[in-house]
């Protein structure tokens, strides 16, 4: 009996232990700001303190937003935008200045905690033509000899972040895994480099675009719960997430750098904007995920820990859509901070919902939309199509959460996402006429009609502050062409 007791206790501590374990392994972020309405950094520090992130990724270094970081301990990868490339990698004294203006400046007793900086974004990208192969990789090499020189070398590594489709298998089976064909050369040089200055490998991984670009694609390979499997000798893969990965340790493998750390920079699901981009799957998606990563199993061929910031903070209602209506939708936080569905980020069953963002102040409680007496059709969709032109309509389309409005609701729909991108302002609900303000919410079950934040004069000017100086950069680079 005693003896069974204490075998039990011990179990418990077993899994105690486990769950201690599991605990380790430190959830990241990305956190994006291509919003017309930003949320004060502050807040979102907050945020991610509240939610117990520990790594955050940003996509620039803006050196206001990332000052509130100081002294939280969390730990940083800054970005630095493709189209600063050309400049960074023509003179080390370029790099010099970015690396002392934009980290080395945040650094000290109760500074900020920089462990990477991002250079470039997914440069390869098989859509940019190439425009970012020469330069990326001397630019890399520039930011880490100046994070050398400045004596941070062994703390901040420089990193790549890339798109999964630097590597591909003709087979579709994992252990045939290379670098694309065309970039092999370079990407072997730089994993090389990567290796040799015990740097990670970056790479964002996207089962939902597996599923959103294939039609044939198996939809429950993209989530976690079994059903489709691919064979792989004596491997068996349930998850395209996990085949992905392993694609990669093999492409790695390949180009002599067995063991180089991978860090997934980017995973996660939309919400809304196509017809597999909804809340549901996004829960079944994160629920799998976090499973995974809870059992701290790995993958078949990379055992262990698996590091990944989720993608991303909030909804992002100004980033282009050009690769699809989800491409606003990829918060687990909503455009103001509130969360969208209930999350267990643990993975082990804690039932830990997200906490929504503190202190956020709204645009009073009115919306615009078309006047009862508007019966002009013809005037309507051009009026419609004109405010969608101006504003975020992605909710509007096929399979998306407010596809299903009657027509007058759709224009209602436009015309309010226009009245609140430019803060209610009463102009902004003219429309020839067609607007009128209402104070009750017109929305539905599945649509909502959203009443903006405010942005105070300190973020607004940051906010524009970066607008301007990535337009400056662009007409560097248009010089320099
Ligand atoms: C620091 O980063 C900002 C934001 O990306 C950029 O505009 C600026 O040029 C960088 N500073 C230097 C000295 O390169």
């Amino acid at each position: 009996m005693a003896a069974t007791w204490a075998m039990a206790s011990a179990l418990i501590l077993v899994a105690a232990a486990v769950n201690v374990v599991a605990g380790t392994n430190e959830l990241g972020v990305n956190w994006g700001t291509m919003t017309s309405h930003p949320i004060h950094p502050k807040i979102v520090v907050q945020l991610l303190k509240d939610n117990g992130f520990k790594k955050v990724k940003l996509f620039d270094s803006d050196p206001w937003m990332v000052g509130f970081l100081a002294g939280t301990g969390i730990k940083v990868m800054l970005g630095i935008p493709n189209d600063q490339l050309g400049f960074l990698s023509e003179d080390y004294e370029n790099a010099k200045d970015w690396v002392q203006e934009n980290c080395t400046a945040h650094l000290g007793n109760g500074g900020v905690n920089i462990k990477y900086i991002a250079v470039g974004n997914e440069p390869f990208l098989t859509s940019y033509k190439g425009r970012f192969t020469k330069t990326v990789f001397p630019a890399m090499k520039n930011i880490q000899q100046a994070l050398n020189e400045a004596g941070v070398g062994k703390k901040i590594k420089a990193v790549m972040p890339h798109n999964a489709d630097v590597y591909e298998s003709k087979s579709d089976k994992p252990s045939d895994g290379v670098f694309r064909s065309d970039i092999r050369d370079l990407m072997h040089q730089i994993v090389r480099y990567l290796n040799d200055n015990n740097s990670p490998f970056v790479v964002n991984i996207y089962p939902f675009l597996s599923l959103y670009l294939n039609s044939k694609f198996p939809s429950d390979f993209a989530f976690f719960d079994g059903g489709h499997a691919v064979q792989d000798k004596n491997v068996q893969y349930n998850n395209v997430f996990e085949a992905n990965f392993d694609t990669l340790v093999y492409a790695l493998k390949n180009a002599g750098t067995p063991d180089l750390p991978i860090l997934v920079g980017e995973i996660g699901w939309p919400t809304d904007g196509h017809k597999d981009a909804n809340k549901a799957n996004a829960k079944k998606f994160y629920d799998g995920l976090f499973r995974v990563l809870a059992s701290d199993k790995g993958t078949p061929v990379r055992p262990g820990e698996i590091q990944v910031y989720l993608f991303g903070l909030f909804d992002e209602d100004t980033k282009s859509i050009e690769p699809g209506n989800f491409e606003r939708h990829w918060g687990i936080f909503d455009f103001d901070g509130k969360p969208k569905i209930e999350m267990d980020m643990s993975g082990n069953g804690a039932h830990k919902e997200l906490v929504a963002a503190k202190g956020v102040k709204y645009l009073p409680k009115q919306w615009c939309v078309l006047a009862s007496y508007a019966t002009d059709q013809d005037l309507i969709n051009d009026q419609l199509g004109w405010a969608c032109s101006k504003s975020d309509c992605t909710a509007l389309q096929d399979g998306a959460s407010c596809s299903s409005l009657e027509p007058k609701g759709k224009a209602s729909y436009a015309f309010n996402s226009y009245y609140q991108v430019n803060d209610q302002a009463e102009d902004a609900c003219d429309f020839k006429g067609l607007g009128t303000v209402v104070k009750r919410n017109p929305s539905t079950k599945s649509c909502k009609f959203n009443t903006q934040i405010e942005v105070d004069a300190a973020t607004r000017l940051s906010f524009v502050y970066g607008v301007i100086a990535s337009f400056i950069s662009l007409v560097t680079l248009f010089n320099l062409l």
